[in-house]
C-alpha cells in the first residue's frame, strides 16, 4: 500500500442531478441509457466508470479493482435528469425522433420514465444555429436576464428534485464559429458584454456563466467557446468549481487520436491524411451549415498537428496534408460512416496507405462519455479540484488546459493521466511503467 495521503473526498450522498443542455440524440440516448442499466436492461457498454478497472501497484500484487469501487463515484442509481432544449419534445419522443435507440427493446420499456422528462425553455438565438428553429424559448431583455432565468431553473431544478449536487452537461447543437475576444477575457467585460446583447456572447456562454456562479460543475461536449474563455476559468477558480471541454472525442477522432501516435512511435512519415464522413441527424444537419462547421473543423483539424509535432519531426510530418469534411446524407440517420485515407512512408520514403471506414453508432458512442463525464465531474467538485479538468482530456477532441500549455491528444497519454489522477486522488502510487524492480539490475 502506498504511503502518499489521500485528498480529502466528500462522500457522494444524496442524488446527483444531471442537467443537460439540448435533448436530442446524445442526451436521450445516454438518459434511456442509464435507466436501461439502471432496471438490469443492459450493460453499461463503453463506460470507463462503469466498467474499467484500475492497476494499483506493482504487476506482482493482482489488485485491479473496478473504477468505481475504488473511488467514490455517484450511484447510477440517484442520478435525476433534466434538460433544456428550444425543441420542447419530451425525452420519448426526442428519443423516437432521433432514432438511435430501438424503439421496442429501449425506448417503450422505459416510456413512463422517458415522458416525464420534458425540456425546459431553452436559452436560444437561431444567429447561433443557423439550421435550428426553436420555439420553447426562453425570453429576456438582456442576455444577463436569460443567465439568470437558467441560474433560478438550476436552483428550482436542484430543490424539486432533492438533488444534493448538480453538474450541467453540453449536450446541445454546435453553435456558430466564435474567435475569442475582449469580451471573452474578464468577468467584468463578459457580464458588461451580457447586459449590452453583445453578438459575442453566444447562448453556450451564458449556460456555461449560469453553471458556474451556481457552483454547479459545467462540462462542454460541443467545439463551442462556451467555458473555454479566460472569463469563465477565472471565474470558475473564483468560485471553486470544476469546468472543461470541448467536443467529445467519439468517432474518427477517436480512432486518429490512436492511430497517429502509432506512426510517430514507429517514425513513420506522414504524407495526407484525408477524413469524411457522411452523417443523416440533425447534428449532420446544423453542421452542414459552413459557420457551425468550422467550429467543428477547428476541433477536428487540431488534434494532428499536436500529436505528431511537424516542428519536432519536420522530415514526417511537416508536408503533411489534413482535410476533414462533413457531409449531411439522411438516408444513414445517426449511424455515420467515416472514411480516412492515410497516406504514409517509412523506410527510404517507399509509400504505404491505410483505409479506415468506421461504421459507427454517432451517440452510442457518446452516450458513456456523458455518463463518466457526469460522474467525474461531480468527483473532481467533491475533491474540490477546481477550474480546468485537464485530466478529463481522455473524454475530448479538444481539450481545454491550463494557458501556456499545449494539450495531450493521445488517447493513451490521456487514459494514464486520468487513471493517474485516480490513484492520486485516493493516495495511491502513480504507475510509471517503468517496471526496473522486476529485474536484477533493478536494485541498481
Ligand atoms: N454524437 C457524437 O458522437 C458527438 C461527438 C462530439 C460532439 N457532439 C456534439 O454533441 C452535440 C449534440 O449532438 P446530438 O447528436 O445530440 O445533436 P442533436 O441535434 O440531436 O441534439 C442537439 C439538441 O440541442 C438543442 N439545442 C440547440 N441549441 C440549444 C440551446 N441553446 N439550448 C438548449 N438546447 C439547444 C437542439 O434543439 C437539439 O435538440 C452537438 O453539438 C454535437 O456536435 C456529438
Amino acid at each position: 500500500m502506498s504511503e502518499r495521503t489521500a485528498r480529502h473526498i466528500a462522500p457522494a450522498k444524496g442524488k446527483l442531478g444531471v442537467l443537460c443542455v439540448g435533448l436530442g440524440a446524445v442526451a436521450t440516448t445516454f438518459i434511456a441509457g442509464v435507466e436501461n442499466v439502471r432496471r438490469g436492461r443492459a450493460q453499461a457498454f463503453g463506460s470507463l466508470s462503469q466498467m474499467g478497472t484500475i492497476r494499483l501497484g506493482k504487476r506482482t500484487e493482482g489488485r485491479s479493482p473496478l473504477i468505481k469501487d475504488f473511488v467514490s463515484l455517484a450511484n447510477l442509481d440517484d442520478m435525476v435528469f433534466g434538460a433544456w432544449d428550444p425543441v420542447p419534445d419530451d425525452a420519448y419522443q426526442s428519443a423516437l425522433v432521433c432514432g438511435v435507440l430501438d424503439k421496442h427493446e429501449h425506448i417503450e420499456p422505459i416510456g413512463d420514465f422517458m415522458k416525464s422528462n420534458s425540456p425546459m425553455p431553452a436559452v436560444y438565438d437561431q444567429a447561433y444555429v443557423k439550421r435550428l428553429k426553436g420555439t420553447n424559448v426562453k425570453q429576456g431583455k438582456t442576455k444577463r436576464e436569460l443567465a439568470e432565468a437558467l441560474r433560478k431553473d438550476i436552483r428550482e431544478f436542484k430543490t424539486n428534485n432533492g438533488c444534493d449536487r448538480v453538474v450541467v452537461m453540453w449536450c446541445a447543437s454546435t453553435e456558430v464559429f466564435i474567435t475569442p475576444g475582449p469580451a471573452h477575457q474578464s468577468l467584468e467585460a463578459l457580464e458588461k458584454a451580457m447586459d449590452e446583447n453583445d453578438p459575442s456572447i453566444a447562448p453556450s456562454m451564458l449556460y456555461a456563466y449560469a453553471a458556474v456562479m451556481e457552483g454547479v460543475p459545467y462540462a462542454n461536449g460541443a467545439p463551442n467557446l462556451s467555458c473555454d474563455m479566460p472569463a469563465i476559468v477565472g471565474l470558475a477558480k473564483e468560485k471553486g468549481v470544476a469546468i472543461g471541454g470541448k467536443d467529445f472525442k467519439t468517432g474518427q477522432t477517436l480512432v486518429k487520436t490512436v492511430l497517429a501516435p502509432m506512426f510517430k512511435a514507429r517514425m513513420l512519415g506522414v504524407a495526407g491524411w484525408y477524413s469524411t464522413n457522411i452523417l443523416g441527424n440533425r447534428d449532420g444537419e446544423i453542421l452542414d451549415d459552413p459557420e457551425s462547421f468550422k467550429t467543428k473543423e477547428e476541433s477536428k483539424l487540431g488534434v494532428l498537428e499536436y500529436i505528431l509535432q511537424p516542428k519536432l519531426y519536420p522530415a514526417l510530418y511537416e508536408k503533411m496534408y489534413h482535410k476533414v469534411r462533413i457531409n449531411y446524407y439522411p438516408p444513414r440517420g445517426d449511424n455515420k460512416e467515416g472514411w480516412d485515407n492515410i497516406d504514409i512512408f517509412g523506410w527510404l520514403g517507399y509509400p504505404m496507405q491505410i483505409k479506415v471506414d468506421f461504421l459507427c453508432r454517432d451517440s452510442i458512442l457518446a452516450a458513456p462519455l456523458v455518463l463518466d463525464l457526469a460522474l467525474f465531474f461531480d468527483l473532481a467538485q467533491r475533491a474540490g479540484m477546481h477550474g480546468v479538468q485537464e485530466w478529463l482530456s481522455f473524454y475530448f477532441k479538444s481539450p481545454q488546459t491550463a494557458p501556456g500549455l499545449y494539450p495531450e491528444h493521445d488517447l493513451f497519454i490521456q487514459q494514464t493521466k486520468l487513471k493517474n489522477t485516480l490513484r492520486y486522488l485516493v493516495g495511491e502510487e502513480p504507475i510509471t511503467h517503468l517496471g526496473v524492480e522486476y529485474y536484477e539490475y533493478g536494485e541498481g
